[in-house]
Parts: structure tokens; sequence; C-alpha cells
């Protein structure tokens, strides 16, 4: 939802960073990109560049310009006030120019603002709601930047993450925070602003978090962070361990092809260290709870949004199977607003790869401050918002995930659900040791498997070369691969915009199933299982309609081949496992056609990567 940056620098100008750092951060919205930088030497010393459309638009504009400056600030946008458009772009200034700003967020009352102002004479030149806040900046400056933001932002309701300049201050950059990410990036001789780590990484690895409430004035040589009264606040500077390469495309067409065959490594990195030698336990540490802290959870409420929701699903059949715990599924967005029955006893495990969703960020805090529930987060991020606001953080180690589409981060999600069902059990006495051994064999092998899929890209591409012209696609499956038929289901919609459901298998008699006539592809998950007889069954059943039958199956299968029309062989594995496994086909499936469409895998249409806005 928006990517902002900023950047003081005493080395150079500022002008190729922002943009480069844009680029770094266009997964969060590539409807407009603006930057503004203050060049003290020049008679207009703030200058600013908006494009419609993709940084690559405000590349070329930029291009041939020389902007000498070394402060300044940026902007990519996702639109929630005002269509995509020049004016509407970001960054915005007060009408006198002194003031420009970025925003991320929304602000909830900022057509009260807006009237107030307009009320007194002040002009507006876009529609957004961030437009106010340079208004504001602009108002309450007295020769001091900070100052003023911190007087500004107590007028604002809502979530932000701010970026200002002012023309008479040329080496500083003001950030202020507010339930929307903002990370200071600490460098030898520049210090910068992002609203996400990938941005900074060419420059730096050294980061600050800022918090709800702290408002921070980098300059080229010092960066100081108060409260909102202004009282300095010490920040802990925290080393990334993520490399710049792992957020570009290392010789993929796109990120998300890259991220699909990154999981193996993704894989075994979610499992270093948390299987112990002889396979006999799972160590996971950081839960913040105690082996008896385990014990006394009574039940257990997931919250998520989207594919991190679907991976909530799996969660609960791995929590109700090994765990013999009580699991609720909630989306979080819905959680919000329901009288959902948890108290102390209940564990609510927030699961988000960006670790800054604002619908299940608010949920989490609400499990904890109306509940009193233990928070734990299964998360991408370490330092983002959830993983310091919960009581307990399990990492799935998936490294930054550029593509919008959700790939690697869910097998790591996975992986971490099942490692927390395992040790659960184990704490309750619910899991035989038997199958403890056999799930963390089955873990430790998991990277082959998924090596071996991978090597069946070209069978899959082939598939979606024979249906991207569909006009609709149904995924069925049964049991814990149903929630894996919603996860395929969802990435053909989101990068190829092909209308396409997830069902279980076995409600198709109960009216999808009028759905299917001649031609319509049906992409059956029917690996090996308890399950594979009635979803055998209900391939039979839609073949007979004249479905085309897509079969994910298992090597030797003859019954559900046999009905296919295409078979994608995927290794025997555990399970418990099939559906870390079987995703990776429907993954490629869904890439694949997008490339057959021509759509913009990355970056598809009205998409952002980060939700931060409810
Ligand atoms: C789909 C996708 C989204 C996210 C959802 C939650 O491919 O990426 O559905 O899963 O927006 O995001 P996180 O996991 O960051 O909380």
């Amino acid at each position: 939802m928006c990517g902002i940056v900023g950047c003081a620098s005493s080395n150079g100008p500022a002008s190729g960073m922002l943009v480069e750092a844009l680029k770094r951060l266009e997964y969060r919205g590539y409807d407009s990109a603006g930057v503004a930088i203050l060049d003290p030497d020049s008679a207009d010393p703030i200058h600013t560049v908006r494009e419609v459309g993709k940084i690559r638009n405000l590349e070329a504009k930029l291009a041939g310009v020389e902007i000498r400056g070394r402060t300044g600030i940026g902007h990519t946008r996702w639109a929630t006030h005002g269509r995509p458009s020049q004016e509407n772009a970001h960054p915005h200034r007060d009408p006198t120019g002194a003031v420009v700003v970025v925003h991320n967020g929304i602000i909830e009352n900022y057509l009260e603002i807006r009237r107030r102002l307009a009320d007194q004479g002040a002009e507006f030149s876009s529609e957004t709601d961030s437009e106010v806040i340079a208004h504001l900046i602009a108002r309450n400056y007295d020769g001091d930047l900070a100052a003023a933001v911190r007087t500004s932002v107590r007028e604002l309701a809502g979530a932000y993450a701010i970026a200002a300049i002012h023309k008479s201050e040329p080496d500083l950059v003001v950030g202020a925070r507010q339930d929307s990410p903002l990370v200071v990036g600490i460098g030898d001789t520049s210090n910068y602003l992002a609203s996400d780590v990938p941005a900074l990484l060419p420059w730096t690895n050294q980061v600050l978090y800022l918090e709800d409430g702290q408002v921070v004035a980098v300059r080229p040589e010092s960066v100081a962070v108060t409260d909102q009264d202004g009282n300095p606040v010490p920040g802990e500077v925290v080393e990334i361990n993520w490399s710049p390469e792992q957020a570009e495309k290392g010789g993929f067409p796109h990120f998300m092809l890259k991220e699909i065959h990154e999981q193996p490594t993704t894989v075994s990195d979610a499992l270093l260290g948390r299987l112990a030698v002889d396979d006999s336990e799972v160590v996971l540490d950081g839960l913040g709870l105690d082996a008896d802290g385990l014990r006394n959870i009574s039940r257990i409420a997931l919250v998520a949004c989207g594919t991190s929701w679907h991976a909530a699903q799996v969660g609960k059949f791995y929590l109700e199977q090994f765990a013999r715990i009580d699991v609720t599924v909630e989306y979080a967005s819905e959680f919000i607003y329901r009288d959902p029955v948890l108290d102390g006893n209940t564990l609510c495990i927030g699961i988000s790869q960006s670790g800054e969703t604002a619908d299940t960020r608010a949920a989490m805090r609400r499990a904890k401050d109306e509940f009193d529930c233990h928070v734990l987060t299964i998360c991408n991020v370490a330092g983002s918002s959830m993983a310091r606001e919960a009581d307990g953080v399990v990492l799935t180690h998936a490294g930054p995930e550029i593509g919008v589409a959700s790939t690697k981060a869910f097998t790591g999600q996975l992986v971490c659900l099942l490692l927390f069902a395992v040790r659960l059990g184990q704490v309750r006495g619910t899991i035989p040791a038997e199958t403890t051994r056999e799930l963390c064999r089955g873990l430790r092998g998991l990277p082959q498997e998924l090596e071996k899929v991978l090597r069946t890209s070209d069978a899959v591409k082939a598939v979606a070369e024979e249906y991207y012209e569909s006009r609709d696609f149904l995924y069925i499956g049964r049991g814990v691969n149903y929630p894996i038929a919603l996860e395929g289901a969802l990435k053909l919609k989101e990068i190829s915009y092909i209308h396409a459901e997830g069902y279980p298998a076995g409600e198709m008699k109960h009216g999808p199933i009028a759905l299917i006539d001649d031609g319509m592809p049906i992409l059956a998950i029917a690996t090996q299982g308890r399950t594979y007889g009635t979803i055998a069954g209900n391939v039979e059943e839609a073949r007979a309609r004249g479905g085309k039958i897509i079969a994910l199956v298992t090597p030797g299968d003859d019954r559900v081949a046999a009905a296919a029309d295409q078979v994608l062989v995927v290794p025997r594995v555990h399970e418990a496992l099939t559906p870390i496994v079987n995703i990776v086909p429907l993954q490629l499936l869904a890439y694949w056609t997008a490339v057959s469409r021509g759509t913009d895998v990355d970056q598809p249409r009205n998409l952002a990567k980060t939700v931060t806005v409810q």
C-alpha cells in the first residue's frame, strides 16, 4: 500500500538512490510515482517530478534532467483517495511549496481538516487525503521541521507513514509513523527512510524500526528519534541478514518465478535448527511460552488474510491432528468485527508474510487487549510491526518476497505451522514418537522433493498453454488439500485474471457441478492419501459432464490418471506434507498461464503486496 523513501546524503545526488529504492518498493503500489529533491543552490529549492504509471515512467521523465540535491523523498502509489493521475501522485506540497510530503496510509479525518483549511482560504491541488499533511506542516512550521511534524500529526486520525522536507532545512528529512511501517537505514555518510527493508539493502543493512507515535529527523550524519512530545527515544539499530541480491531477480524473468524456484532453499531455511538431530523432537524458540504455558492453552484462534489465511486452514488440520486442540480460523478482517469467544487460555496466532497487514495486526491486538490471549505471529519479516507487537514470533525465514503473489512465504508458513503443531503435540502428549520421527524425516527430505516438482515446470507450462484462454477454472481438493485448491485458485485469478474457484470436492454435487460444461478446466488435487478414493469419484463425475480434468497425482496412479485429460505427477510424501508439495505445480500453472496471457506477473492490476489499510 504505497511505498515511501527518503534520503539525506553527504555524497552525491539523491535522485538515483530514490528511484532505485522506489523500484525495490514497487510491489507496494504502482499506479504513479514521484520524487522531490532539495537543491539549496537552485532558485526554486524543491524540485518535484511526478508521473502516472510505473516507476520506469518516472525514470524516463527524470532522464536528462539534472537534479543535484542530496536530500529528497519519493513515493510509489496504490491509489486510495483519487484516481491515479499526475495531480494525485505524491509528493504533495503546501500552496507555497515550502513543505513537501509523501504519505502511506489513510487519513480518516482528512475531509474535516480539508474543509477547515479551505474555510481559511487554503486551496488544494489533488483529491488525496495526503495533501492536508503538507498544509498542516507548513502552517505549524516555525523554523523546526521535526517540531512541525510532531504538532501536525496530532491532528491526524488514521494510519500514516510520512516523510517530509522543508525548503529552509536542506539536509533534513523528517519521518513519522502510526500504524504504517517505516524503517530508518543507517549508512556511513548518508541516512535513509523507507517503508520496507528491501528498499535499502544496496546502501545499508543497519536499520532502526520506527515505532508508532515516533518522529525521526534524518540528516546525513545523524538520526534523532523522538516521541510525539519531542523527548529523545533511544532507537535500537539491528543488522539485517538479507543480501541485496535476495531482493533481485537473479536471472529469472519475474520475481514470482524466482521465488517459486527458491522454495527448496527457503523450506530448508525454515527448518534450520528446528529439528533435533535424531528427529525425535521439534525445537521452536521465541514462542514466549514454556512447556507449562503451552500445556495451558485450551484453544487456538488463527487469524490471517489471503494466502496466509489459506496457510491457516492447513494449520488447522495440523493442529487438530497432531496436538488434538480446538482451532478456529478467522479472516482477520471479519474477526475484528465479530464477537469471538476467547479467553486468557486461548492462543491467537497471526499469520502474515509482511507482518504489516492492517487487518491481521488489528485482530492480534484485539485478541491481546480485549481477551487477554497470548499472541504469537508466524511471519516472514523480523522487525515488522507484528513481530514486535506479538508475545512470541516464529519466523518463516523465506527471505524478501517481492512478487505480489505470495509463493515461498506460503510454503514457509506451512512448514512453521507443522513444526508448531508437532511441538504442541509433544508437550500435550498427543503425538506418538513414531509420528514425530516420520514427520521430521519427511520435512528433512522435503527440499529434494520440491526440486523434483520444479523439474516438471515444462509439463505445467504445456498445460497452461492449453488452457490459458479459458474463462473459468475450478480447483477441487479434499481434507488437508482443500485449502490448496483455494490457494491454487487464488494464484490463478490474481495474476492471470481468469475467474477461478476452489471447492472441497465433496461440495461439487451441492451446486457448483452445474457450472461444468464442455471444456471447462477442473484442476483436481488427487494425490495419495485418506481422501483419494472419494476424490477419484468426484473426478469421474466431473469428467462425465464434459469437464477437462487436469489431475495432480502421485507416481503409479491409474484410476484418476485414466479419467484425466492432463496429468501432473508429484512425488509421494507423508500426507501432512502433501500441501507443501502440491501447491508448487499450482503456483507454476498460475505463473505460466499469466505469461501466456501476457499479464504483469509481478505487479498484477489493482493489487499491492503489503496491505496496510483496512
Ligand atoms: C496473495 C497474497 C495476499 C496476501 C495477503 C496477506 O498471493 O499475497 O493474499 O497473502 O494480503 O498478506 P500478509 O501475508 O503479508 O499478511
